[in-house]
């Protein structure tokens, strides 16, 4: 029978040393593949808005969508942890709305929500959420859903300060319930001071190889999206290529008539006015 991941295999992992694997999805097949692979988490990131959607910033998703795919990707996960990443204003406006909208990222399949930032009414939040049952992965270090106030697309903590400042909001987090933190783009150093001054593990992108896990957008790691590609992107795959090669095939095929074959047809004896026509 299959274990299914929780919340205490993912403490667990930190404390013994095992790596955290963890990959975006967003539709059932590829998620699918994933689980079956062995990732023991699957984040369905607002990533959706760049890599599936075709957007330019995470801003531009809402509630409607990250819950159509949040429930495809449940669908097609049988192991693996599933989160759903709260988007940009979901839960900023009220404590209420926060706590409906990821009620209803829970109720559509995912087994915990991710929240971007750190202050007082992130903090409440979270504590709140975590009392009704919703387990919270916390997100530091460079956030999208702040490009505007954080000042564009950069890495964050290259100084003691800088660190010392991530620090101290992931303990905030870690105090306020999280089970976990993403740290992205971060320098190495900075993030192994983190990831050993915290007991909740930390999932790196772009942070160095001391977190307690990595995540990685699948889009980018299969070769899939072809816009732009950060450094910390290793490429397992050219899926891009597969897909161009298949489809250029599959035009030629139809043009020059070799698709469909005799085998990839249905005939019926009975309709006379087919055959008539053919003869
Ligand atoms: O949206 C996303 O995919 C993410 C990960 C990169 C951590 O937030």
């Amino acid at each position: 029978m299959i274990k299914k991941v929780t919340v205490k295999t993912i403490q667990k992992m930190k404390e013994t040393g095992e790596k955290i694997a963890v990959l975006t999805a967003y539709d059932y097949s590829t998620a699918k593949y994933i689980d079956e692979a062995g990732a023991d988490i699957v984040l369905v990131g607002d990533s959706l808005a760049n890599v599936a959607l075709g957007y330019n910033s995470t801003q531009s998703v809402g509630m409607t969508e990250m819950l159509i795919f949040t429930g495809a990707v449940a669908r097609g996960v049988n192991r693996a942890f599933v989160i759903g990443d709260m988007p940009f204003m979901s839960y900023n406006v009220s404590i209420e709305e926060g706590i409906r909208n990821a009620g209803e990222m829970l109720r559509t399949g995912a087994n915990a929500v991710k929240i971007e930032g750190c202050n007082d009414y992130i903090l409440s939040l979270i504590k709140r959420l975590t009392d009704s049952g919703i387990p919270v992965l916390g997100h530091l270090g460079f956030t999208p859903q702040y490009i505007n106030t954080q000042g564009g697309y950069s890495v964050q903590g290259k100084s003691d300060e800088g660190v010392d400042l991530i620090l101290s909001q992931a303990k905030l987090l870690e105090k306020a319930g999280v089970f976990g933190i993403v740290l992205e783009m971060v320098p190495e150093e900075g993030a192994k001071y983190i990831t050993e001054n915290i007991s909740v593990p930390t999932i790196g992108i772009g942070a160095g190889k001391y977190c307690s896990g990595q995540v990685m957008v699948s889009d980018d790691m299969l070769g899939k999206f072809s816009d732009y590609q950060p450094r910390f992107v290793r490429k397992y795959a050219d899926i891009k290529t597969t897909v161009l090669e298949a489809v250029k095939e599959y035009c030629n095929d139809v043009k020059t008539g070799s698709y469909p074959s005799e085998d990839e047809v249905f005939h019926s004896e009975t309709l006379t006015k087919a055959n008539a026509l053919s003869e």
